[in-house]
């Protein structure tokens, strides 16, 4: 039976393009799109649904969470901007209700795999920065995917590297410092979404590179999160978290 998906943002750039790619796939059926003007918990109600996917803005994305799960669905929200503390209140109130649901901040399965693995080679390479390029609408900097990759490679550095001297002739030459890694942030036009992760040995580096070139790339992610979401006992953070 086809997992019944409501979408809310449904009118946006993402919400768009989730609800064009469900609508693709036969293992999904949308019963329901919400916008800023409709009532949500009553859309729910009324359609349903199984899976709620949410992508609308950081303004609204907690209040709406908390009634998606008050409402007994399972919540795939794909807005950016929750707090730590508001990730906690959540995950308690899933679990009070044995509900699942994913909170996935970057939808893009090669986002996500870099994250995954890539990262772990800073146990044999403990000297690495992170350049993160946008397009220069992005306000916040660095990217939030910049600021996860860094606080999990440092989370697993066991070694940290010799201090090298260093003289700034400009504040900020090096870029900002996410607990010991140093992310440099670009924001030019022409530039979509793009990071590297540039490790450096002994006479030797190691680069990984991940480019987005159109939101259409997080839908493969999204469409799991909604089918993985049926089997899951709590919210997760992450969509490494469902990817093997
Ligand atoms: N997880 C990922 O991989 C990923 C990828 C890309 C983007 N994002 C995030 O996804 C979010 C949406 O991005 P976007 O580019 O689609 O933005 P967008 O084009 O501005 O779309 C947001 C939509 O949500 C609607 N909305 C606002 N308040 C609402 C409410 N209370 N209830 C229901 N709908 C409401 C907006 O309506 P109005 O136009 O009337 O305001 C708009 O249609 C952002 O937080 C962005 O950072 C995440």
């Amino acid at each position: 039976m086809a997992i019944r998906i409501l979408v809310n943002g449904a009118l946006g750039r993402m919400g768009l393009e989730v609800v064009q790619a469900l609508q693709g796939n036969a293992k999904f059926d949308v019963v329901g799109t919400c916008g800023r003007n409709d009532d949500l918990s009553a859309a729910i109600k009324h359609s349903q649904a199984d899976v709620v996917v949410d992508f609308t803005n950081a303004n609204v994305v907690f209040d709406n969470s908390q009634k998606i799960i008050a409402a007994g669905a399972r919540p795939v929200i794909g807005t950016s901007g929750l707090m730590p503390e508001q990730i906690e209140q959540l995950k308690s109130m899933a679990k009070a209700q044995h509900l699942g649901g994913i909170i996935a901040p970057n939808c893009s399965l090669g986002a996500v795999l870099m994250m995954k693995y890539a990262t772990h080679w800073i146990k044999y390479f403990p000297e690495a920065e992170i350049i993160e390029m946008h397009h220069n609408e992005k306000l916040d900097a660095p990217s939030g995917t910049a600021l996860r990759t860094a606080q999990v490679m440092s989370a697993l550095r066991d070694k940290q590297p010799a201090a090298h001297p260093e003289r700034l002739l400009v504040a900020g030459a090096r870029g900002a410092d996410v607990n010991g890694i140093h992310v440099h942030s670009i924001r030019l036009p022409g530039l979509v979404a793009h990071q590297e992760i540039i490790f450096g040995g002994m006479d030797e580096t190691l680069r990984v590179r991940h480019d987005s070139i159109h939101r259409r790339c997080f839908m493969p992610g999204i469409l799991l999160a909604c089918e993985k979401v049926m089997g899951l006992t709590e919210l997760v953070y992450g969509l490494e978290y469902i990817i093997d």
